[in-house]
């Protein structure tokens, strides 16, 4: 895909304030009922500016870490290797994990990770996805809070990238074409 730098706005910002508002109320709603350390995990570099609004809006204590895992190389097309680049700094054994995640597309970075962690026998295991593109669905992933559902285009802004560009648009683009 050529990077002509264009973007057509997809999520301003008001609205992505609102999803992240309501994924906290309804996180928060969740943990009331559990007892027991929450380790919120986001996967790099995707998830970081979503990260650091969401953890703000849960009203529970926690505790962050961060996991980077690769799929994409620098393309739009998945390859459906996913490589563990840094693991977590601590055990999640006994404790409630939330996974977070920018975007779910084929779902093969959220199989495998959730797979991988469920593996250290945590407490309980939830995923939260900023975006979803159901359309290209390949492994069959269950996310917990879910924040939006958006159509089969390439976006990038709020943390999501192009070749690592465009992580710092306040808003959510589609990349032009
Ligand atoms: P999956 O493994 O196919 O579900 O892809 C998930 C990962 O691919 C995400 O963590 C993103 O890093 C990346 N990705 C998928 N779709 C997009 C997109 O539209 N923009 C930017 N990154 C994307
Ligand atoms: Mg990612």
């Amino acid at each position: 895909m050529p990077d002509t730098g264009i973007i057509q706005r997809l999520i301003e910002e008001e609205e992505i304030a609102t999803i992240v508002n309501r994924l906290g109320e309804q996180i928060t709603a969740h943990y009331r009922a559990n007892e027991g350390e929450l380790v919120v995990i986001g996967l790099l570099r995707g998830s970081f500016v979503f990260m650091a609004d969401l953890v703000r809006k849960i009203n529970y204590p926690l505790v962050v870490d961060f996991m980077a895992v690769s799929s994409y190389g620098d393309g739009t097309i998945s390859t459906g290797d996913v490589k563990i680049a840094m693991d977590l700094d601590e055990s999640v054994e006994g404790k409630h994990v939330l996974l977070v995640e920018d975007i779910v597309d084929t779902g093969t970075t959220f199989a495998k990770v959730i797979r991988m962690l469920g593996n250290r026998n945590p407490a309980s295991l939830k995923v939260c996805s900023f975006l979803n593109k159901p359309s290209r669905r390949r492994y069959d992933v269950q996310i917990d809070f879910c924040g939006k559902d958006i159509p089969d285009e390439f976006v990038c802004g709020y943390g999501l990238d192009y070749a690592q560009k465009y992580r710092n648009l306040p808003y959510v683009g589609i990349l032009g074409k």
